[in-house]
Order: C-alpha cells, then structure tokens, then sequence
C-alpha cells in the first residue's frame, strides 16, 4: 500500500466506523424513534466541535463466535466537544452495535474520557442507550460497569455529570446515572430497572409492563430516580445544554455570568397581593419565582416529584441561583419524606458546585402520620436539615407565609447559617400552627365545655389571640432571626442586593474525612 492508499483506506475505515452496526441496524433504531450515537452527539455539541476518541477500539472476546463479529468502535463513541464554547466530556452508547451492550474495551473507553474529563476539569455527559452487560464477555464486564461506577463516585462533586437515558438502561447498569447529578429520560422508549418485567414475574409473580415498570412517567414522577422527563431526544439534548449553561466547569469555578438586561430593582405590584387573605388558601409558588428572577427564566429539576417543593435554578443579575421553595399549591407546601429527599439532593448539588442558593418558605410543618413515621421522615428530615446547614455558599431566605416549628428550622433559618433571613409582612413564623397550639394549651378547659357553640366561640378567640401574637414576622424579626420585613413587590431588588453583599463570603467547614448525612 503506498501513502496515497494509507491516506484512503483511513478515509474508507472511518466511514465504516461511522456505521456503527451497520445501515440495516441503523434502520431499525430510527424506526423505532431514536437517534444514533453520533447524531445525539452532534445534536448535542456546538456544530462542527465533535472529536471523537478510539473510534478503532474493538472487543476482544473470543466466547461464542464474537471473534467473527467486531465492529469499529465497539458500541460507544466517546470524545469531546464544545456546549457554549466550554468543553465537555461525552459518551453515547452505540445500540446498533450488540444493542449498546457493556463490553470490557467498552468501559475502557467510557473511563477514559471520564478521566480526561476530571484532569480536565470538565463536565460529562453519559447517553445510555444499552442492553446492560455484553452476555457473552462474563464477568469483564461486571469489572468494567465498577470502573466506571468508582469514576462516577470520585468525580462526584468535582464535575457536573448528566445522565440521559435515551433508550435501555437495566440491571446493575442503571447505577452509573444514579451515581451521576441529572438523570434525564425521554417519554418514549426510555426505561431503567434493576430487574425487568420477566424477572419480576418469575421471582414475585407481579405482572407489570416495561413502562410501568420503569418509564419516564415511573421515575420523573414516582420514584424521583430521574430529575426530567422529556418528549424526545431533540428537547433533552436542549435541555442538557440548558442546564449547563447553569453550572461552572467545576467545583473551582463559579458559575458563567450572563449578561442581563432585565431591571434588578423592578418592581412587581401583584407580588403585594398574591398571599391571600385566608391563610388556608393556596397560591402558586411559581409565579412568584418567574416574578423575581431574570427573564422569567426557570429551570425546574425534579418538576413532577415530590411537587411539594420546588428546586430548580434561575439568574440573578446574571449570577446563576438555585432556588429551592415550598409550594403552597401543592399539599400546602407540607414537608415530606420525597420533598426532603429532593431538596436535600439539590440544597448539595449548589453547594459542591459555588452556586448561592434563594430558599422561598411557605410550609405548614412536616407531614404527620404513621405512614411518614414509618417510611422515615425523621432521617429524610435530617437530611435537609443537614443540607442546608452544611452548605457554605450564600444563601438568602425569604418567609412569605408560614414557617412553622421543624420546619421552620429545616428551611435555611438564620442558625443553620443563612446569610440574609428576610420576611414578608405576611409571614408567620411559630413554634405550630393556632389550632394545633389552642388543642394543647387549652385541652383541659375546651373539654370542660357541655355547649359545643360556646367551645367552638372559645376557640376562636383563644386562635384568634395566638395568631394576633405569633402569626406574624415582628417576634421573630425582634430576635433578629429576621433580618428585615420587606415590601414584597421589593422582593428581587432586596434578593439582588443581598447576594452582591455576599460575592466574597468565605466559610470552611471543619475539617473531616467527610461527614456523615443521615442517608
Ligand atoms: C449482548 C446484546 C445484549 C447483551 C442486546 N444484545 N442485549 N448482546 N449482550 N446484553 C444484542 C441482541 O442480541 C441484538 O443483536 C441486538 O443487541 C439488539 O437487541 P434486540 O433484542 O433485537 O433489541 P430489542 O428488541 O430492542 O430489545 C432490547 C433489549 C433486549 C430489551 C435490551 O435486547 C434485551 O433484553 N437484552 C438483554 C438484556 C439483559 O438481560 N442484559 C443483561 C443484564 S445483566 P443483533 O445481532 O440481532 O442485532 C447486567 C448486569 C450488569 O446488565 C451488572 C452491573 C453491575
């Protein structure tokens, strides 16, 4: 072969690498509405960024034939890219080629550019779309799965890492995404479970379908495993850059500062009047979010779990924020077991990656009942608890109505560290709610009542009485608990302002192997 040859059969072997399984696999996976790994990828990166890593790699195992069968590549294409100009680390399991299948020289590659990606300090972004281990490798790939389980865990907190599942992703497989920051799932032909529906009957005789075993709807909404679900691949792939756009490269970064031109001292009238009068009634948490910050811009994490509370990032003057809020429109903003758990994850998230957290507080107290008792909200509690008052990075907290007993202390109060701790006029921080309170302190003469009218007037007067005393920001404001009570329409100006005043907060946790959250 002369030069010019060499020069050509490259050219000819890159093409067929490109083909992955080849044209009739190819088919198959657009028929059934789904990408192929280097369309995700281009779709994903800046136009024309792509460079693509070990595209020559192939398996090495000589069980069952498969020393006949080797393709270029061998199920995953790995390399890096630009989104917004920032590099990042990608992988995208190849389902044409052994349907994506885990072989040994595939972790290999997997684990290579997730180490060029810590070296680096670059994000990752994994797009799995697998039959889980390569069967016919036996226990190499077993190994491979922990390689690249042991990288997700040390990289964890010191890069961003998004998990999109795009297509299967079962068995021990479905750990590396849980071990990662954002798990995202496409409505269609997206599905994670450690065991499938096959198994599921033979073991417990339950009969489920793949999709309500573990679809997108299962896990964004029941199970929390994924933090978004979205139609398609185009929208998730949008949507991971989006959420970038959020984060810094990592943990040693901040955040990229956005350009911003929407006023910081504007104005919002309808935020004076958006608590209602009745404290028994609703209002939406999310508007009052995309009232406050830049752009009305809002990325919700998490939107159909747990939607008693919100998390999600937005900007601040520019400055990237995580807010995390009750949601009186949903269960009165109560805190539960999935709430904690999910704002806990995020409270931690912000806090291993320097992005100042706005915590907005309208909770009636933590869910009672023997089925939270049992399920654990005492540790799931904890864990909030622990997220916030271990976080080092600003935070501003704002009361707009109730900020009752535990949770009071739960929601980045001035003592677990909250920087700046404001109240709207219509706040009311207690030890509990006036019924509750009037049950307890007035038990013994409300039981002494033969005439329920004359109970019922008693009653209120002694609720009446409690709430002219605690429903109210000024007692706490007096401690200095409060920082201010504020105008509410004020409310982005005052939040502005707050976090400027915190740009050079510096805060170090003792010393410590590492702590341990209740888990
Ligand atoms: C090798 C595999 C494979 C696998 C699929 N293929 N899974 N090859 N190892 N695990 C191959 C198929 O033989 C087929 O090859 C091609 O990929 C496409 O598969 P189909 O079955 O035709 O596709 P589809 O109908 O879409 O079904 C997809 C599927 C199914 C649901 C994922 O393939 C499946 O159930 N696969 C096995 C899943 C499984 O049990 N995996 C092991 C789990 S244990 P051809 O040549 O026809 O194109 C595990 C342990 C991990 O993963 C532990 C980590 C700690």
């Amino acid at each position: 072969m002369n030069n010019q040859d060499k020069v050509k059969n490259l050219i000819d072997l890159r093409v067929k690498a490109k083909l992955g399984g080849g044209e009739k696999r190819i088919a198959s996976q657009h028929a059934k509405g789904k990408l192929t790994a280097r369309e995700r990828i281009d779709m994903l990166l800046d136009e024309g960024s792509f460079e693509e890593l070990d595209m020559f790699v192939t398996h090495r195992c000589y069980n069952f034939g498969l020393e006949k069968e080797k393709y270029m590549g061998d199920g995953v294409v790995t390399g890096h890219g630009t989104i917004d100009g920032r590099t990042v680390y990608v992988f995208a399991q190849d389902f044409t080629v052994f349907g994506g299948s885990l072989s040994e020289t595939m972790a290999q590659k997997i684990c290579k550019v997730m180490d060029m990606a810590m070296k680096n300090g670059c994000p990752v972004i994994g797009i799995n779309d697998s039959g889980g281990a390569r069967i016919q490798e036996g226990v190499t790939s077993l190994a491979g799965y922990a390689e690249i389980f042991e990288r997700n865990i040390l990289a964890s907190g010191v890069i961003p890492q998004i998990s999109a599942i795009f297509g299967p992703c079962a068995g021990g497989a479905v750990y590396s995404p849980a071990l990662t920051d954002f798990v995202m799932m496409t409505e269609e032909n997206s599905y994670m479970f450690v065991t499938g529906p096959k198994v599921v009957k033979s073991v417990t005789g339950e009969d489920i379908s793949t999709e309500d075993l573990g679809g997108a709807d299962v896990h964004a909404g029941k199970s929390g495993v994924a933090h978004f679900k979205v139609e398609n691949e185009e929208e998730g792939v949008l949507l991971i850059r989006k959420v970038l756009s959020y984060l810094p490269q990592n943990n040693l970064e901040d955040a990229p500062l956005v350009e911003c031109s929407d006023p910081i001292d504007r104005l919002e009238d309808s935020l004076n009047e958006i608590v209602p009068d009745n404290p028994n009634h609703p209002y939406d948490m999310k508007k009052v979010i995309h009232t406050i910050v830049d752009d009305e811009e809002f990325v919700e994490v998490h939107r159909n779990y747990a939607r008693n509370i919100i998390v999600g990032f937005a900007r601040f003057n520019g400055v990237s924020t995580g807010i995390v809020a009750n949601q009186p429109n949903f269960l009165a903003g109560v805190l539960d077991c999935d709430a904690s758990r999910k704002a806990a994850r995020f409270v931690r998230f912000c806090d291993a990656f320097n992005i100042p957290i706005l915590t907005l507080v309208d909770v009636p107290g933590f869910l009672p009942g023997s089925g939270q008792e049992y399920a654990g909200i005492i540790t799931h509690g904890a864990k909030l608890l622990f997220a916030f008052g271990e976080a080092t990075v600003p935070k501003v907290t704002i009361t707009l109505r109730k900020s009752y007993g535990g949770a009071h202390d739960v929601m980045s109060c001035k003592q677990l560290r909250g920087d700046f701790n404001y109240a709207w006029p219509t706040a009311e921080i207690a030890v509990m709610g006036a019924a509750g309170a009037i049950e307890v302190l007035e038990g013994r003469t409300l039981a002494s009542f033969n005439d329920p009218q004359e109970r019922a007037n008693y009653l209120a007067e002694k609720v009446a009485e409690y709430n002219d005393t605690f429903a109210n920001p000024y007692q706490a404001a007096a401690y200095g608990y409060i920082d201010d009570v504020i105008e509410p329409r004020n409310t982005r100006f005052r939040i502005i302002r707050a976090f400027q005043a915190l740009q050079t907060k510096k805060v170090v946790n003792p010393m410590k192997k590492h702590s341990n959250i209740p888990l």
